[in-house]
């Protein structure tokens, strides 16, 4: 099939766009016309998602570039990889994530696996990314990039515990995910005041897909023998499909109606399913002590330097 896409076409990143929402949502940016960059750590499951999303979208521009966010180093050959070849970037969706391992396990820098993959490789990649999309607000002023973090339901019973980041004092599978998707949701609306305060001219907008039936919950059912047991078989009656999933990040991706730091969750019964509406975030998530200190404390562990100029990459 011929390329579709306009050579001129803008750009957009879907990490972890192998499965799930990701697929669903790197399918709804090639339909809008974005070239897709799928954002993953498997080869081959990459390439089945490329084809899934031209078979959606014949014709689509979409391409694997292997991102493991397990390891910083991984991180940066991406964004070094993007940087030589691109000149913008239009959206950026920092969706991949997992939940609730139920040991304790390290990523490649040490960190506790779900807060370094699912934030702290988000965290910097966004920022070794910073000068593409800065490049793109440049270039089009009136339609601003957009950088779109998953959060989650989870992360209104989360906490972050400056104390224990890494959950090596105590680790339970369930308080170390909602850490990492209150993080999300803290980044989110700390990248748009840091934008705002250094004219970076991006639109930063946080998403969550309710209940959405996916891979996702393998480990976490697989944590808690009973409870997913009976997990599996509510999960039918209060869940939606991942295509209906991945509406909210397409709507802070896309809609016109994004605002600065807003956040979208599905509208119906208590934001489990249902069509994109503005979210509710907990009392945590507008902490913005936290929010400074977080943005502070990440910087530190992941040597992220938030420049809109090319930053020099050993
Ligand atoms: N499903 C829900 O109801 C729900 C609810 C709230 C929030 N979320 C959030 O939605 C996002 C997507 O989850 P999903 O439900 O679509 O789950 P999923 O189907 O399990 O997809 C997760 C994606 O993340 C990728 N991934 C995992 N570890 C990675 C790594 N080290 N480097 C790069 N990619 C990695 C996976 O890649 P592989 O294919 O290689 O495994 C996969 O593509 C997550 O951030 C999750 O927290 C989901």
């Amino acid at each position: 099939m011929r390329d579709m896409t306009s050579p001129s076409a803008p750009l957009a990143i879907v990490t972890g766009a192998t499965a799930g929402l990701g697929l669903e949502t790197a399918k709804g940016l090639a339909t809008k016309g974005y070239r897709v960059i799928v954002a993953a750590r498997n080869a081959e499951k990459a390439k089945l998602a490329c084809h899934a999303i031209r078979a959606h979208q014949p014709g689509a521009d979409v391409h694997f570039e292997l991102l493991d966010l397990d390891s910083l180093e991984s991180v940066r050959q991406f964004a070094a990889r993007l940087q030589e070849r691109e000149t913008s970037l239009q959206r950026l969706i920092n969706n991949a994530g997992i939940m609730a391992l139920p040991r304790l396990e390290l990523t490649q820098d040490g960190f506790e696996r779900q807060f370094g993959v699912n934030y702290l490789g988000h965290f910097l990649l966004t920022s070794l990314l910073l000068p593409l999309l800065v490049a793109a607000a440049s270039s089009k002023p009136e339609s601003s990039p957009r950088v779109v973090q998953l959060s989650s339901l989870a992360h209104r019973s989360g906490k972050i515990d400056f104390g224990d980041l890494d959950s090596g004092k105590q680790y339970d599978p369930w308080r170390a995910y909602r850490q990492s998707k209150l993080a999300m949701l803290l980044f989110a609306q700390a990248l748009q005041k840091q934008s705002d305060q250094h004219g970076w001219g991006l639109l930063s907008v946080a998403a969550h897909p309710g209940l959405s039936r996916t891979a996702l919950f393998d480990a976490g059912v697989k944590s808690r023998a009973l409870i997913g047991s009976a997990f599996k078989l509510v999960m039918p009656l209060i869940s939606q499909s991942a295509a209906e999933g991945a509406k909210p990040t397409l709507h802070a991706a896309l809609a016109d109606d994004a605002r600065p730091g807003d956040y979208f969750g599905p509208g119906g019964f208590s934001e489990t399913k249902g069509e994109p509406k503005r979210a509710h975030r907990s009392k945590a998530a507008k902490d913005p002590s936290v929010e400074d200190r977080l943005w502070e404390v990440s910087c530190e562990l992941t040597g992220a330097v938030w420049s809109s100029q090319t930053p020099q990459l050993s």
